[in-house]
């Protein structure tokens, strides 16, 4: 039982999905292989992982399997840290330190050099290379494709995925509105770019010549199916993979996965400064009107307090990135949840 497609062709895999890259720790090494050994694409979330954690991780994949998979990581955004007083920025956390007993750091890691976490897909030889927030520069797209690498871009609007077919990439991710985790947007306002996955890929489909995978809401069969019918080539999913036992997401947002209701998710910029999609909680409600600093200066801002609530099983205070559809998730290992997800679509789709 398989769909065949560009995408499935493209990537020289069986089932048309994607395992969406997560970065944070979602995406173990065993949880990529898992789902590539199943017949999807496995990605691994690397946009926070230093060029040698990248290194080792890939490495730990094709211990695993040696079949294809990706490498996601954010395409940088300038940001000027300087432009933000750090007692002005401290001031509305401190409430969060006083109660993790933590102190606010001394100096700030914003974000990993991209050019060597690049250095690194393409030195191993990445066989998919999946980005999201922009467009990589002509001459690191260039070199992939020349080393054999599959390019595949990130688009909330038809705009910006021309922009992205005419940079080259094989293949465009439409990033539905419902979906967990960060809005790609990165042409205008995020507000304009909310665009829900069943009005986006139809649109999608009509206006670029590479294959068009659907993301955001996916979670079972009946979405494969849909989005195949809407002109997708694949499906990317991610908070379907959150309560996998191979992911790397502390067990009390994976019970909080599960436990979602239709309506407990919201998008904010509380946790990195850039919008994303999570489990309302405690630190989204109370920052809510809140002016905080640009990614990625206010994700390195309360990095300390995310990581502390983590050791202390205070959910109320991490990021809970997840999708509108997190209620449809379910505790399934991920070869079984790729292989039900086919099955489950081909039953509807009359295979
Ligand atoms: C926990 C989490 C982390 C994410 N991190 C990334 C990331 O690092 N890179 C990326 O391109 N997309 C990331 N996304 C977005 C996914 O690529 C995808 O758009 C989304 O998961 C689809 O919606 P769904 O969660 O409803 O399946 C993340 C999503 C989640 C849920």
């Amino acid at each position: 039982m398989s769909f065949s497609t560009g995408l499935t062709r493209l990537l020289r895999i069986q089932h048309p999905i994607i395992q969406a890259g997560m970065a944070g720790g979602a995406t173990t090494p065993r949880l990529v292989a898992a789902v590539s050994e199943a017949g999807g694409l496995g990605t691994l979330g690397a946009a926070y992982m230093t060029p040698e954690a990248i290194r080792e991780a890939i490495g730990e994949v094709r211990v695993l399997t040696n079949r294809p998979f990706a490498v996601n990581l954010f395409v940088p955004e300038p940001f000027d840290a300087s432009l933000y007083d750090p007692g002005e920025v401290n001031a509305p956390l401190a409430v969060y330190r006083e109660e993790l007993g933590i102190e606010a750091p001394e100096g700030l890691s914003y974000v990993q050099p991209f050019e060597d976490q690049l250095a690194v897909v393409l030195e191993e030889r990445v066989p998919v290379f999946s980005f999201t927030f922009g467009v990589p520069e002509a001459e690191h797209l260039s070199a992939l494709k020349e080393a054999g690498t599959v390019l595949v871009g990130t688009a909330t609007t038809v705009r910006e995925a021309l922009v992205l077919e005419a940079g080259g990439v094989d293949a465009v991710v439409g990033q539905g509105s419902e979906a967990g985790g960060h809005r790609g947007t990165f042409i205008g306002g995020f507000e304009e770019a909310l665009v829900g996955t069943i009005a986006l890929v139809p649109q999608l489909a009509d206006s670029v010549s590479v294959p068009v995978v659907a993301s955001g809401g996916i979670m079972d069969g009946r979405g494969l199916a849909a989005a195949l019918l809407l002109g997708a080539e694949g499906v990317q999913m991610g908070t379907a993979f959150l309560p996998c036992p191979e992911c790397g997401i502390h067990e009390k947002y994976k019970e909080a996965v599960l436990a979602a209701e239709s309506e407990s998710t919201a998008l904010t910029r509380a946790f990195s400064g850039k919008p994303a999609r999570g489990i309302r909680n405690r630190f989204m409600d109370e920052m809510r009107d809140r002016e905080v600093p640009e990614y990625p200066v206010q994700n390195a801002y309360t990095r300390d307090i995310r990581a502390a609530a983590a050791r202390e099983d205070r959910i109320e205070l991490m990021s809970l990135w997840a999708g509108q559809a997190a209620r449809l998730g379910r505790v399934v290992p991920a070869a079984e949840l790729v292989e039900r997800v086919v099955r489950e679509a081909a039953r509807l789709s009359g295979r």
